[in-house]
């Protein structure tokens, strides 16, 4: 991770995070860990706890824990109580930035409210559904400090979604089932940027992809990029393969599987174990075996379907979630964002903002350059004609 190994040397020499409680809820990984290693060596104590209770790598959380530097909360598979603690956990030490992905940190510390948001300068989110629960929180006057949308920055957006989801969401598939992907019908339930990196890689490797949608226009460009696209009752007769990546909840559910042929896999991609409806798939099934690891056969008498990481995020539960090369960008932007928030938070009015151009420019220019590559600059004549009305 080149780009976020430059921004640590910079931090060692200038500390500019001394004195500031760091709190993160993100997914415990080798990537993660760089991260974390980077803030401290700001200058920052740091705490880590889990954004989903099955993506934790262990070694890794115990590696960190070891340093001595970092306070980890977080174990793969525990259960609800416990990652609720993790996260209460975090929050008793009333940080002054956040880290988050899907908001659980700071929805806990809002839920909290008064002294719980005192001392805090700001937060910032990783994923879509996070920044739904935001924007949501903001809507209802009641979000208290500035978060920088991660998720939302240029280099974040051309890097995180379509390259990392679309890669480790199928490495997470094929490394729970072994499928050959040729030949395989795959339906994609949600064509944001996530659903077009997965449905692109499915047809790369062979498969034939399906699109399902509810926005109007994204439906049009699944058209218009070659994918068949059809209402989901339509698709489940259809599919080998479903992936659901829409941030909805019960995208899949008793009408679909009802429908679905015998042997359909099913995974989810979205952020929460929640797309896949799995009261519906059990109240439908007479028994579920784990068939092989992060493999359940749920048997519907005449049919059976297998579900993929019991309904949790795919690329991270199956597999290692998106290659160091994708996060090296996500999380440079993370740390340029931290280091923001603790120059300019207290000037920033709460409210979900976007990240600094600058932060975006300089994230992106790291990376070409730990690429080798190398670019143009506007000419003089070229900068007078871009900035001229006439
Ligand atoms: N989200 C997706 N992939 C990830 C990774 N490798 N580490 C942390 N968060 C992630």
């Amino acid at each position: 991770m080149p780009v976020l190994r430059s921004i640590r040397e910079r931090f060692e020499r200038e500390r500019p995070l001394t004195g500031i409680r760091v709190a993160a809820c993100l997914h415990v990984t080798a990537e993660t860990a760089n991260l974390v290693r980077t803030l401290t060596s700001g200058g920052c104590a740091a705490a880590l706890c889990a954004a989903n209770p099955l993506s934790t790598q262990d070694d890794v959380a115990a590696a960190l824990a070891a340093d001595g530097h970092v306070e980890v909360r977080a174990r793969r598979g525990e259960d609800l109580d416990t990652y609720a603690a993790h996260v209460a956990a975090l929050a008793d030490e009333r940080p002054h930035v956040t880290l988050d992905d899907g908001a659980d940190l700071l929805s806990v510390l809002h839920a909290r409210g008064g002294e719980a948001l005192d001392g805090l300068r700001g937060g910032t989110e990783e994923t879509t559904t996070g920044l739904l629960r935001l924007r949501r929180l903001e809507a209802e006057g009641r979000l208290a400090c500035p978060v920088l949308a991660v998720n939302e920055a240029r280099a974040e957006r051309a890097f995180n979604d379509r390259h990392g989801t679309g890669q480790s969401a199928l490495d997470g598939i094929l490394r729970a089932t072994n499928l050959l992907l040729a030949g395989q019908t795959l339906v994609v339930l949600g064509y944001g940027q996530t659903g077009r990196g997965i449905a692109q890689r499915a047809r790369g490797a062979g498969a034939a992809v399906i699109v399902c949608e509810v926005d109007a226009l994204a439906a049009l460009e699944a058209r218009m990029d070659g994918y068949e696209v059809m209402p989901a009752t339509a698709a489940a007769e259809r599919g080998d393969l479903f992936v659901t990546v829409t941030g909805s909840r019960s995208v899949l559910r008793r009408e679909h599987f009802e429908r679905m042929k015998d042997g359909a896999v099913l995974a989810n991609a979205g952020h929460f174990d929640v797309e896949i409806d799995l009261d519906d798939l059990r109240a439908l099934a007479s028994s579920v075996r784990e068939v092989r690891p992060l493999v359940d056969r749920y048997d519907l008498g005449d049919r059976a379907l297998y579900l993929l990481a019991r309904g949790r995020v795919v690329n991270l539960a199956a597999a290692e979630g998106h290659p160091a090369a994708v996060m090296d960008v996500s999380f440079a932007l993370q740390a340029l964002c931290v280091e923001e928030l603790v120059l300019r938070g207290q000037a920033l009015e709460p409210g979900v903002r976007a990240v600094p151009r600058a932060i975006d420019d300089e994230v992106a220019r790291l990376r070409l350059d730990a690429l080798g590559v190398s670019i143009d600059s506007v000419t003089e004549a070229q900068r007078r004609y871009l900035d001229s009305w006439t």
